[in-house]
């Protein structure tokens, strides 16, 4: 399939939100990346529900919706209301992930677990046939704008391998510090899905580097 990219509205302006959606809109990204950080599970807070109804408000593309928080399985159901398209939650904070992903399944949205670097991907072997996409964490959840781990290669390569017997349509998506440099790599070793917040917002023309993501 051809890969989709996702910009993360973590690295846009807030104070001009819509005009950053809207751009968004108008290029040639498939989704829209949410991050949704409580100050507990990762050491930042971003923002809430009455910003995700926002931006579902203006928004024409699919909303990517990635929880880092603890407890996710309290908020579902809020964030499938507030617009989400797609749920990740952390397996890092679910105790009871196969649960987790059927309430996001019965709410109508595609479920995905995420994993952070130090997270094996073999974690997710018993789950993985129920789910439509696997986050690999590829920096440390919390911030934008962090290095790329090299390590989040082999990640990608072992998650491949696991799912080509037990879900061959699995979904892998990159979330941090990737770029127009390590794109194609992302690609060639599997990766399918990108998240890109600063390579995007920082960049003087950002929908042409959005454009240079969809077609490196
Ligand atoms: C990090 C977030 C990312 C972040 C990526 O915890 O999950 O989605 O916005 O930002 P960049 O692309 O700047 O690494
Ligand atoms: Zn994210």
């Amino acid at each position: 399939m051809n890969h989709l990219i996702a910009p993360s509205i973590l690295a846009a302006d807030f104070a001009n939100l819509q005009r950053d959606i809207e751009m968004i809109n108008n290029s040639e990204a498939d989704w829209i990346h949410v991050d949704i950080m409580d100050g507990m599970f990762v050491p930042n807070i971003s923002f809430g529900f009455p910003v995700v109804s926002a931006v579902k408000k203006h928004a024409t593309k699919p909303l990517d919706v990635h929880l880092m928080i603890v407890d996710p399985d309290r908020y579902l159901k809020a964030f499938k209301d507030a617009g989400a398209d797609s749920i990740t939650v952390h397996q890092e904070t679910c105790p009871h992930l196969h649960r987790t992903i059927q309430a996001i399944k019965q709410l109508g949205c595609k479920a995905a677990v995420a994993i952070n670097p130090a997270t094996p991907v073999s974690t997710l072997d018993d789950i993985l046939a129920d789910l439509d996409m696997v986050l690999i964490m590829s920096v440390n959840p919390g911030f934008g704008g962090q290095h790329f781990i090299e390590n989040t290669y082999k990640k990608i390569k072992e998650l491949r391998t696991l799912s080509a017997e037990k879900n061959p349509g699995l979904l892998i998506e990159i979330d941090g510090g990737v770029d127009a440099n390590n794109i194609t790599k992302l690609i060639e070793v599997g990766a399918n899905v990108f998240v890109a917040g600063t390579s995007v917002f920082s960049s003087a023309n950002q929908v042409a580097a959005i454009s240079k993501l969809k077609h490196p």
